[in-house]
């Protein structure tokens, strides 16, 4: 179930493919959502470079460039690295060892059902994606998410799916794994560690999810959980687990946090994609931002200067509904309709608000254009700080699936 409702020690982790450079779309849509985010959580930004192959592993040329293109805009857009932590996938390289361990256990009827799978085959019939790459493509997902134990997932409807495929993985493995001899003995002594007030709140929230299904009791006993310090992170493990059921909770199921869809349409009225050719880039030079702008189509019906028109079959009306204010709007819908501006003055406005908005981007951009360096050095380090959870996680999978013999 998606939720609404933050939890703010939640941490938060979210992606996105390496398609280059960014548009508004993504900056009203995602990025943002991210920019708030990082002043709220713990959050974790990263370039899906491998989901990118699962598409297009044959024009690999551009893959690189794509990524720094992607994070420079992501700087631009206000995603502080001191903020939030940026890494790349493929960097963190044990993304791809639980991946591989979750395919163990993951039932291909599973992978098969996720609606996008189906559809992205079908919509991208021109390329050859029967592969097992794209199969696994929501699995790898999932491993980006359960390696950080992330709460929150921001994305926007078409990856719910995939949140929802990542928690009956997570939910599986800790049915699998987390069952150990002597479980609610230990669950019990480390309820006691907890000190006599919270071992007594902790047991009546308990008892309250498990016979009266009180939700709400389910997340207090969570947050009571997340701030004690003198919980063994394996303890911590089985005292989550212990509200629900008899096992240790190893991988947390996350929720996705629903982006809402981009207001900002695209330059001819439908949704602004860069497979219709109808973007404004986020580092669009600014005398093309304006020819965007001006070229735009308006209501058909206007051929001439003295012709009323109606907003409502307008494209750039809907951009008045984004950037302009009430009386702007009123001066567009009175104007439109008596004839009383011109189709280029009522883009005027819109294109004084586009620029306006891209101004402190594009002077964030710079440093970062100028400096290749800073950027790299910006992600090395958030690789490294990824790095470091990232193998935390992994000791104790390997732990649970019986490899950390010796
Ligand atoms: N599939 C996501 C997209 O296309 C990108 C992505 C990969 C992602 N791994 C993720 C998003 C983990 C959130 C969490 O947008
Ligand atoms: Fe569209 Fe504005 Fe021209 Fe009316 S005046 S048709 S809203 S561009």
């Amino acid at each position: 179930m998606p939720t609404t409702v933050e939890n703010a020690k939640e941490r938060v982790l979210s992606g996105m493919r390496p398609t280059g450079r960014l548009h508004l779309g993504h900056y009203h849509g995602v990025l943002r959502n991210w920019v708030r985010l990082q002043h709220e959580h713990e959050c974790f930004f990263f370039v899906a470079d491998w989901h990118a192959l699962t598409t297009h592993y044959e024009d690999v040329a551009g893959l690189g460039r794509h990524v720094w293109d992607m994070v420079i805009d992501w700087l631009a857009a206000g995603v502080d690295p001191g903020a939030a932590t940026i890494f790349v996938q493929s960097r963190v390289p044990e993304h791809a060892e639980l991946h591989l361990l979750l395919s163990m256990i993951t039932p291909l009827g599973w992978l098969e059902r996720v609606p996008s799978y189906k559809d992205q085959q079908a919509q991208l019939a021109d390329r050859h994606l029967d592969t097992y790459g794209f199969l696994g493509y929501p699995l790898l997902q999932a491993a980006d998410i359960l390696i950080y134990r992330a709460g929150l997932v921001p994305v926007g409807e078409d990856q719910v799916a995939h949140v929802e495929l990542t928690r009956e993985v997570a939910r599986r493995f800790n049915h699998l794994y987390g069952r150990e001899p002597g479980f609610e003995e230990k669950a019990e002594a480390a309820i006691a560690k907890m000190g006599k007030k919270n071992a007594r709140l902790y047991r009546e929230l308990r008892r309250r999810y498990q016979e009266q299904g009180d939700a709400e009791a389910l997340e207090v006993a969570r947050a009571l959980l997340e701030g004690q310090q003198n919980l063994t992170v394996g303890d911590r493990e089985r005292l989550y687990g212990y509200l629900e059921g008899g096992w240790r909770v190893i991988l947390p199921e996350p929720e996705a946090l629903l982006t809402p869809t981009p207001k900002v349409p695209g330059l001819d009225g439908r949704k602004m994609s860069k497979s219709y050719g109808n973007t404004i880039a986020l580092r669009e030079p600014r005398d093309e931002v304006a020819r965007k702008i001006r070229t735009m189509p308006t209501d058909p019906a206007r051929v001439r200067r003295t012709d009323p028109g109606d907003p409502d079959k307008c494209p750039v009306w809907e951009w008045h509904q984004v950037y302009s204010d009430e009386a702007t709007r009123a001066w567009v819908q009175e104007g439109c309709r008596s004839a009383g501006i011109g189709c280029l003055d009522c883009k005027r406005r819109i294109i004084d608000a586009v620029l306006a908005e891209l101004e402190p981007l594009a002077a964030r951009a710079r440093q970062y254009e100028e400096d290749p360096d800073l950027v790299r050095a910006i992600v090395a380090e958030g690789c490294e700080k990824a790095r470091e959870v990232a193998r935390e996680t992994m000791q104790e999978v390997r732990q649970a699936m019986g490899l950390a013999y010796r």
